[in-house]
C-alpha cells in the first residue's frame, strides 16, 4: 500500500463528497432528541443521502456492517449499530457519517448531547474536538505526522482524559480507508511526511478513563473496556499548498 496524492480533478470530486457529509451532519442535527432512536437517525440520514443527494451511504454493508451510519452513544468508542433504543436525557451521542459520490469518500463525525450532559461528559467533548482542531491546524506540507498524534495526545493527558489506541484515521478517496494511518499519539520527529494532495481523516477517540477497548459480540460496536464515556470528532481534510483545507466543514464552523 502507498499514499495516494490526489489530482485536481480527484481533489475536486473530494471537496464535492466532503460537502455532502457535512450536509448530512447539519441535516441530522435537530433531529437528536430525547425518545428518538437511532435506527430512525439511520433512516432519516439514509433516505436524506440516497434520495436528496443521489449518493450512496459508504457504511451500508461495508465489510458487512449492517446500517448506514454509524452512532456511537456514550461508552461507545466508535461503529455503534443504530438500533431501537432511544436517546435519553443525558446521553452522549456520536454520529459517523461516510458519503460516496461519484465514486469519492467523504467522512466526518460530530458529538451531540441530548439534553443536560454532566461537566465531565462536556469537558470530554470539548476536549476531544479541541484534540482534532489541533490537529488540524498543524497540517501542511512537511510536517509529520508523530508530530501531530504527539500533540493530539498530548492536550488529551492534559486534560486528564485517555487516548484511544486501536483505532486511527486514514487516507481516504476512491477507497473509504487508504494509507496512511493517522495515529492520535506519536512520536515527534517520527512518520509520514504530509505533502500537497494528500487526504486523510484525523478523527480522535477520547475516552473519560481508561484508553483500553473491546468489541462487543456483534463484532461492531467498540467500547470501552471499564464503562468510562468516550467521545469521537473527525474531518476529512486536503494537504494545500501553505496548509490545509477542512473537506467536511459545516457551516458556522471554526476550527
Ligand atoms: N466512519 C468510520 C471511520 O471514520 C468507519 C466506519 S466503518 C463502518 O473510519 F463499517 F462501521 F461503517
Ligand atoms: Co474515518
Ligand atoms: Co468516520
Amino acid at each position: 500500500m502507498s499514499i495516494i496524492i490526489k489530482t485536481p480533478d480527484q481533489i475536486e470530486k473530494m471537496r464535492i463528497a466532503g460537502k455532502l457529509t457535512a450536509d448530512v451532519l447539519e441535516m441530522i442535527a435537530p433531529h437528536i432528541n430525547k425518545g428518538v432512536t437511532t435506527n430512525e437517525l439511520n433512516q432519516i440520514c439514509h433516505d436524506f443521502i440516497v434520495n436528496e443527494q443521489e449518493s450512496i451511504p459508504a457504511p451500508l454493508d461495508y465489510h458487512g456492517f449492517p446500517k448506514s451510519i454509524c452512532t456511537s452513544i456514550n461508552h461507545v468508542i466508535c461503529h455503534g449499530i443504530p438500533n431501537d433504543k432511544k436517546l435519553k436525557d443525558g446521553d452522549i451521542i456520536n454520529v459517523d457519517i461516510t458519503v460516496i459520490k461519484d465514486g469519492y469518500h467523504g467522512d466526518s463525525s460530530v458529538m451531540f448531547t441530548v439534553g443536560k450532559p454532566t461537566i465531565l461528559a462536556k469537558r470530554l467533548i470539548e476536549t476531544a474536538q479541541e484534540c482534532l482542531n489541533i490537529g488540524i491546524n498543524m497540517v501542511k506540507p512537511g510536517v509529520l505526522l508523530g508530530d501531530i498524534g504527539y500533540a493530539i495526545a498530548k492536550h488529551a493527558h492534559e486534560e486528564r482524559f485517555s487516548v484511544v489506541q486501536e483505532y486511527c484515521g486514514h487516507g481516504i478517496g476512491e477507497s473509504f480507508h487508504e494509507d496512511p494511518q493517522v495515529l492520535h499519539y506519536g512520536v515527534r520527529g517520527t512518520g509520514v511526511e504530509l505533502k500537497e494532495g494528500m487526504i486523510f481523516t484525523i478523527e480522535p477517540m477520547i475516552n473519560a478513563g481508561k484508553r483500553h477497548s473491546k468489541v462487543l459480540k456483534d463484532d461492531w460496536t467498540v467500547v470501552t473496556k471499564d464503562k468510562s464515556l468516550s467521545a469521537q470528532w473527525e474531518h476529512t481534510l486536503l494537504v494545500t499548498e501553505t496548509g490545509v483545507d477542512v473537506l467536511t466543514l459545516r457551516s458556522g464552523e471554526i476550527i
